[in-house]
C-alpha cells in the first residue's frame, strides 16, 4: 500500500493549505516585531502604515472582540500583547494589506515605543532568578535516600540538551473568510483542528458553532502545529471578520523560525547509586526545561520527560523532579517525542557513566538493567508485554555487534588520529496521551449508492500516512477495494471535539473509530445481504468487494449492488464511530498510574568514525529493529522509522538553535541552522520491522503499534557511539559530550578526555 498522496508529493501537485483559496483575493498579514526581548509597550503608532495604499488595517490588542488569549493550558498567552514584550521578535501588531509585500513594507513603518526591562535568556538565569512557570512536579518511587546511601557506588552529573526547530517544509499557514451565512471558515495547517476552532471562537467572542476549521494536509507538523497554529488561525480570522474579506498568513521561513517555539532545551542533574555489576539501585534526578515566555504545552512535555528518564531500565527507587524555566524566549512546544527524547538522553547518559565508572562495556550495563516482565516504572505502571530483550537481541545479531565491538577496538589500537565508536541503545516509549481525556477519537463514514465511500476521521495528515492507514482499516473492515475510499479533509463540522493528532496515537485511536463506524455499516448491510442470499446475517462475510455466505462463496452479492439494495430498503448508509482507549488512568497530583495503554519498543546499533583533529565524524553504519506489531502499511512504517531516526540525528548532532545576547534568534534560516541532509544519512542504513513471535497484548487496531515518535529516540545510539569514539582518544573515565554533538562539541570532549581541556 503506498501513501495515498505519494504521487502528489513527488510531482508537486499535492495541494496545501495556502493553495486552497477562495476565488477572491486573500489579504495578507505581516507582523510588527519587537526588537527587545523584554520591555514595556508605551505606544504603537500605525498612522504612517495605514496611510500607505493597499493597507487595510493594523491589528493591535484593541481589535480583539473576544478574549485576547490563545494559551492552551494556562491563559497566559495574549494573541497580541497589550502592554509587555515577552521575547525578541514577538509580533506586537499585524498589518493587513492587499499582499504580503505591501504588508511587510507597511510593518516597517509602524512606530513602536518600548521601555526596556531586564530579560532572562537561559535556564540558568531563570534558576538564579527562581522564575518558573509552575510549582515543581515530582515522581517518587521507593526510599531514594536509603537506596543511595546503601549503594556501593554513587555518581552525580549534569547534562544539557538543546532546542530543535521543527523545520516542516510547509511553514505555518492559515486563512479564513466569513461566508454568506456568517460562519467563520478557517483553513489551517493545524494538528488540532478542534482546538484551533475553539481558539478562533474565543478570540472572536463567538460560540464554537459559528466557526469551522479544516485541514486537508500539512507539509509536516512534528508537534510544531499542535498548539502553535491556533494563533495564526485566530489572526487570519480576526482580519477576515474586521475587513469582510478573506485573509491569510503563510509565514516566510525566517518568521516561522523567529515566532514559533522549538523542542524544549533541558538541563538535567542526577545522582545515581549502583552496585559492582552496574545494577542500578537508586536515582535522584532534577530536570529543568526552558518553557519560554508562556506555558503552552510545557507541563505535559516536562511530564513525558519525567516518565521517560528510565527508558528501558529498572530503578528500584527513584525521585524525579521537574521544573519549567520561564524565560524571555519564544514559547517552546511539542516536538516529536514530546519531552521523551530529553528524558531518555539523560537516562542513557547515566547508563554510560555508570559503565565507564566501573570499566564495563556500556551495552552490558544496559542489558543488565532492562525491566523484567511486570516490574514497575517509577510512576507505577508495570512494564508488561515487553519486547525490549527480543528487539535488542535481534538488532545485535543483525548488526554483527559482538564481532564489530572487537574490530573497533582493534581499529582504535592501530589508529591515532581517527577513532571508531560503536553503541547499541534501546527505546521504550509510552503510547497514549498522559492526559486521559485526550484518549478518544471519532469518525464519520458515508457510503454512496455508486459504491464509493467518504471517510472522515478526527486525525490530521502531516505526511505520516495516517489517511493511508485509515483507508487500510476501512477497506479491511468493509472487505472492499481501497480505491473506493476517499478520505476527506479533517473538518470540525464532520467530526467534532477531536484530540490533536499527536502522541503517535493518531492511527491507534482514529483507526478504532473508523473501524467502529465501518462495523456499524457492515452490520446493517449484513441484514440486507442475508435477506438477498437467504441465510443468517451472522453467516455473511465481507471480502473482495462482495458480501457472501460463508458456507458457499458462490452465493454472493457485489458491494455496489448491496449498497443499492440497502438504499432501496431504506437502510442508513452513514455511520459515526467512536473510540476511547481502555485501561489507562493517571493521578495528575501524585503523578502515578497507568498512563500508557502499551509501550513501543525498538533498538539501534550505530557506528561512527571521529577525526580527533577536527571533531568531524562520519556515520558509518546504523542498524535498527523496531516493533510496529502487525504493520497497517509497511512502507509507511519504514519511512516513519527512517525519518524519525534522521530527525533525531539532527537534534543530537547538527541542529543548533542560537540566540544573541539580546535574545534575537541568530539561526533563523537554513544557512545558519543545519538540518541533516541526504548526505548525513548513515552510509549503511538498514531498518527492520521486528519479527514478533506473538501479537501485542493490547487490543490495537489490526494488531499494529504506534510508530510516529518512538524511532526518533533510536538516534541516541549515535550519540552514545560518538561518546565511545571520544573515549577511545582518552585514558578512560566519564566522557562529557555536549548535545548537540557538533564537531566543536566533539572536539571539546576529546580534549577533555585527553586531560587537556580547552578553556
Ligand atoms: N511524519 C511526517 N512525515 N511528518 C510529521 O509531521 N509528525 C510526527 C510523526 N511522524 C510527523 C511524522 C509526530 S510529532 C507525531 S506525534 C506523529 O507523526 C503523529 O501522527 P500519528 O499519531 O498518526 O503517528
Ligand atoms: Mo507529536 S510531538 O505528539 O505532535
Amino acid at each position: 500500500m503506498k501513501h495515498e498522496s505519494a504521487r502528489g508529493h513527488v510531482t508537486g501537485s499535492a495541494i496545501y493549505t495556502d493553495e486552497q483559496r477562495v476565488p477572491e483575493r486573500v489579504l495578507r498579514l505581516y507582523p510588527v516585531q519587537a526588537k527587545l526581548a523584554h520591555a514595556r509597550i508605551l505606544g504603537i503608532d500605525a498612522s504612517a502604515a495605514l496611510a500607505m495604499p493597499g493597507v487595510l488595517h493594523v491589528l493591535t490588542a484593541r481589535d480583539v472582540p473576544g478574549v485576547n488569549d490563545t494559551g492552551p493550558i494556562l491563559h497566559d498567552e495574549p494573541l497580541i500583547p497589550a502592554d509587555e514584550v515577552s521575547y525578541h521578535g514577538q509580533a506586537l501588531a499585524w498589518v493587513v494589506a492587499e499582499d504580503e509585500e505591501i504588508a511587510r513594507r507597511a510593518a516597517a513603518r509602524v512606530r513602536v515605543e518600548l521601555e526596556p526591562l531586564p530579560a532572562i535568556l537561559s535556564i540558568d538565569a531563570a534558576i538564579a532568578a527562581q522564575r518558573f512557570h509552575l510549582p515543581p512536579s515530582r515522581i517518587v518511587h521507593g526510599d531514594v535516600d536509603a537506596a543511595l546511601s546503601a549503594a556501593p557506588h554513587r555518581l552525580s552529573g549534569e547534562v544539557r540538551s538543546g532546542a530543535q526547530d521543527h523545520f516542516y517544509l510547509e511553514t505555518h499557514s492559515s486563512w479564513a473568510y466569513v461566508d454568506v451565512d456568517g460562519l467563520v471558515q478557517v483553513t489551517s495547517s493545524t494538528q488540532h483542528p478542534s482546538e484551533t476552532q475553539a481558539t478562533v471562537a474565543h478570540v472572536l467572542g463567538l460560540p464554537a458553532n459559528r466557526v469551522v476549521c479544516r485541514c486537508l494536509r500539512m507539509g509536516g507538523g512534528f508537534g510544531g502545529k499542535e498548539t502553535q497554529a491556533n494563533a495564526f488561525a485566530a489572526l487570519a480570522a480576526l482580519a477576515a471578520t474586521l475587513t469582510g474579506r478573506p485573509a491569510g498568513i503563510q509565514l516566510p521561513r525566517s518568521l516561522d523560525m523567529q515566532l514559533t517555539g522549538k523542542r524544549h532545551p533541558f538541563l538535567g542533574r542526577f545522582e545515581v547509586g549502583f552496585d559492582d555489576d552496574g545494577r542500578l539501585l537508586g536515582l535522584r534526578a532534577d530536570l529543568v526545561s526552558d518553557g519560554g515566555w508562556s506555558c503552552d504545552l510545557s507541563p505535559p512535555v516536562l511530564l513525558r520527560a519525567l516518565v521517560h528518564i528510565d527508558n528501558a531500565y529498572h530503578y528500584p527507587a527513584a525521585e524525579i523532579t521537574g521544573r519549567i524555566a520561564k524565560t524571555h524566549l519564544p514559547s517552546n512546544t511539542a516536538f516529536r517525542g514530546f519531552g521523551g527524547p530529553q528524558g531518555m538522553l539523560i537516562g542513557e547518559e547515566i547508563l554510560d557513566r555508570v559503565a565507564r565508572h566501573l570499566g564495563l562495556p556500556p551495552h552490558l550495563v544496559r542489558e543488565r538493567n532492562f525491566y523484567a516482565e511486570g516490574q514497575l516504572t517509577p510512576y507505577g505502571q508495570p512494564v508488561d508485554d515487553s519486547e525490549i530483550r527480543p528487539v535488542w537481541d535481534e538488532v545485535r545479531r543483525l548488526a554483527g555487534f559482538d564481532m564489530r565491538w572487537t574490530e573497533r577496538a582493534a581499529f582504535n589500537a592501530a589508529s591515532t588520529d581517527r577513532k571508531r565508536g560503536l553503541a547499541i541503545t534501546p527505546v521504550k516509549f509510552g503510547i497514549s496521551f498522559n492526559k486521559t481525556e485526550y484518549n478518544q477519537a471519532g469518525a464519520l463514514v458515508h457510503l454512496y449508492t455508486d459504491g464509493s465511500v467518504q471517510l472522515n476521521h478526527g486525525g490530521t495528515e502531516m505526511g505520516q500516512g495516517l489517511h493511508t492507514k485509515m483507508i487500510v482499516v476501512a477497506a479491511r473492515s468493509l472487505g472492499i477495494d481501497p480505491a473506493r475510499i476517499r478520505v476527506m479533509p479533517t473538518a470540525t463540522d464532520k467530526v467534532p471535539n477531536t484530540s490533536a493528532t499527536a502522541a503517535s496515537s493518531g492511527a491507534d485511536m482514529n483507526g478504532q473509530a473508523v473501524r467502529a463506524a465501518c462495523e456499524t455499516l457492515k452490520a446493517r448491510l449484513a441484514d440486507v445481504a442475508a435477506a438477498r442470499l437467504a441465510c443468517a446475517a451472522t453467516d455473511i462475510e465481507f471480502a473482495d468487494d462482495q458480501a457472501r455466505f460463508a458456507g458457499d462463496p458462490a452465493r454472493a452479492i457485489g458491494f455496489v449492488d448491496l449498497v443499492r439494495a440497502a438504499y432501496a430498503a431504506r437502510v442508513s448508509l452513514s455511520a459515526t464511530g467512536y473510540y476511547r482507549t481502555p485501561v489507562i488512568h493517571w493521578d495528575p497530583v501524585a503523578l502515578r498510574g497507568h498512563p500508557f495503554y502499551y509501550f513501543a519498543y525498538g533498538a539501534a546499533v550505530a557506528e561512527v568514525e571521529v577525526d580527533g583533529r577536527t571533531g568531524v565524524h562520519r556515520l558509518l553504519r546504523v542498524d535498527i529493529v523496531h516493533d510496529v506489531g502487525h504493520s497497517l502499511a509497511e512502507a509507511i512504517d519504514l519511512g516513519q522509522i527512517e525519518g524519525g531516526f534522521v530527525q533525531g540525528l539532527g537534534w543530537l548532532s547538527c541542529e543548533e538553535v542560537v540566540h544573541g545576547q539580546d535574545g534575537r534568534l541568530l539561526t533563523d534560516a537554513p544557512s545558519t541552522y543545519k538540518i541533516p541532509t541526504v548526505k548525513d544519512v548513515p552510509e549503511a542504513f538498514s531498518v527492520h520491522l521486528h519479527e514478533r513471535t506473538k501479537a501485542p497484548r493490547a487490543q490495537v487496531i489490526g494488531g499494529s503499534k504506534a510508530v510516529g515518535e518512538p524511532p526518533l529516540m533510536l538516534a541516541l545510539a549515535v550519540r552514545e557511539a560518538l561518546r565511545d569514539a571520544v573515549a577511545a582518544f582518552g585514558q578512560g573515565g566519564a566522557v562529557e559530550l555536549a548535545s548537540p554533538a557538533t564537531p566543536e562539541a566533539i572536539y571539546r570532549a576529546i580534549r577533555q578526555a585527553q586531560g587537556r581541556p580547552l578553556s
